[in-house]
């Protein structure tokens, strides 16, 4: 490899790209709107982990393969302990 320094950053890019589990779900634990849209207390909602990973609100040049700089972080595995 000709700069071993790209290794992690290439990794955590391609993690985010292509994440192996699409959704995680929850349920909801009071009364609030989400995007506008009304949830019951309970319900059980399944989030997207695809598109979490696509905001573009959170990243920027969303296609482009761009391992130096940028962000890192992605949610391929949800949230909690497990990530
Ligand atoms: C690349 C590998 C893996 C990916 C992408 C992955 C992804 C995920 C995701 C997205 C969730 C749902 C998290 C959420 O609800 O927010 C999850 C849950 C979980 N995963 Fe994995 N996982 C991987 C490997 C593993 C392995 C190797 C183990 C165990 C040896 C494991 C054990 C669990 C457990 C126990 C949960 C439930 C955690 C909880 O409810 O807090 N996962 N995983």
């Amino acid at each position: 490899m000709a700069d071993p320094d790209l290794a992690v950053p290439g990794t955590e890019k391609n993690r985010r790209d292509g994440p192996p589990v699409a959704i995680a779900a929850r349920y909801v634990a009071a009364d609030p709107e989400i995007l506008g849209c009304p949830v019951k207390r309970r319900a059980a909602v399944v989030l997207s982990l695809l598109a979490a990973n696509r905001d573009p609100a959170a990243f920027e040049d969303l296609h482009a393969f761009r391992i130096r700089g940028g962000r890192r972080d992605h949610v391929l595995f949800g949230g909690g302990i497990h990530a």
